[in-house]
C-alpha cells in the first residue's frame, strides 16, 4: 500500500481517537506508530485547550514521546485506575479482538489497558478482518525459549524466535526479554487462544488482547467506529 495513504488513514484514526480525551483524565498511551500520532494529538490539545491530564506511558519509546510533547506523566502506582487508554493493534477481528505486539510493547500495553475503564484502538482500515491470523507476538523469558517453543509446537502453532530486520541481531524488549512470534493459523476463537496461551510456562505476556471497547477505523472516506 501507498506508504501515505496508509499514514493518512492512521492519522484519521488516531485523531479521532484523541478527540475523546477530556479534562481531568488519566489517559493510557500506547506505543507505535499510530499511537505516537495519537499521543502528539493531546500533546497538541493540552497547547491549544489548556487540557489538563496524567499519561500513563505503554513503554520507554512512549514516556519519552510524552515528555517531549509536554504531557505530565504519572504511574500505574500512583494512578492504578485509568479513564481511557489508547493504542494502535496489528489486527482486528470482527468481534473486535485484536492482536498487539509488533513493536514488542504488548506486555506493558496490556496492564495499562487492563487498568483502563476503556481500551480504544486507532488503525488503518487494511488491519481489520474476519478472523486474526497474523502469528501471536509471546513475551519470552530468555532462558525459557525452547521450553516455550516446544509449548507452542504442542498447541499447534509455530515459533519464530523474533529478530531486528531479516536475520539481524535478537528483538530485546524494554524487560529484557525475547519475543517469540507464534503462527497459529487462523484463531477461531480468540478468547479460548487467549486463556491458552497465558498459561504457556516461560512466556510473560502474550499478544492477544480481548479488552478493546472500541476501534476507530481510518480508511479512504473518514473514520469507522466499532464499540463493544
Ligand atoms: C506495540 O507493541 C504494538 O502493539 C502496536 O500497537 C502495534 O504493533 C501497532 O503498531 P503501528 O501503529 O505502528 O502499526
Amino acid at each position: 500500500m501507498n506508504e501515505d495513504k496508509k499514514r493518512e488513514k492512521k492519522e484519521k484514526a488516531a485523531e479521532s481517537a484523541a478527540s475523546l480525551i477530556k479534562d481531568g483524565m488519566v489517559v493510557g498511551l500506547g506505543t507505535g506508530s499510530t499511537a505516537e500520532i495519537a499521543v502528539r494529538r493531546i500533546g497538541n490539545r493540552i497547547k491549544e485547550e489548556g487540557l489538563k491530564l496524567l499519561g500513563i506511558p505503554t513503554s520507554l519509546q512512549t514516556e519519552m514521546l510524552a515528555i517531549e510533547c509536554g504531557i505530565p506523566i504519572t504511574s500505574l502506582s500512583e494512578h492504578p485506575s485509568l479513564h481511557i487508554c489508547i493504542d494502535g493493534a496489528d489486527q482486528v477481528d470482527s468481534q473486535l479482538n485484536l492482536i498487539k505486539g509488533g513493536w514488542g510493547s504488548h506486555t506493558r500495553e496490556k496492564i495499562v489497558s487492563y487498568a483502563a475503564k476503556k481500551l480504544v484502538i486507532c488503525i488503518e482500515e487494511e488491519k481489520l478482518v474476519e478472523l486474526l491470523n497474523r502469528p501471536v507476538p509471546l513475551e519470552v523469558l530468555p532462558y525459557a525459549v525452547k521450553i516455550v517453543e516446544n509449548q507452542v509446537k504442542e498447541l499447534g502453532g509455530v515459533p519464530v524466535l523474533r529478530r531486528e530486520g531479516n536475520k539481524g541481531r535478537y528483538f530485546i524488549t524494554e524487560g529484557g526479554n525475547l519475543i517469540i512470534d507464534a503462527d497459529f493459523g487462523i484463531i477461531k476463537n480468540p478468547e479460548s487462544m487467549n486463556k491458552t496461551l497465558s498459561s504457556v510456562v516461560g512466556s510473560v505476556e502474550h499478544g492477544i488482547f480481548t479488552n478493546a471497547t472500541e476501534v476507530h477505523v481510518g480508511d479512504e472516506k473518514g473514520v469507522r467506529i466499532f464499540k463493544k
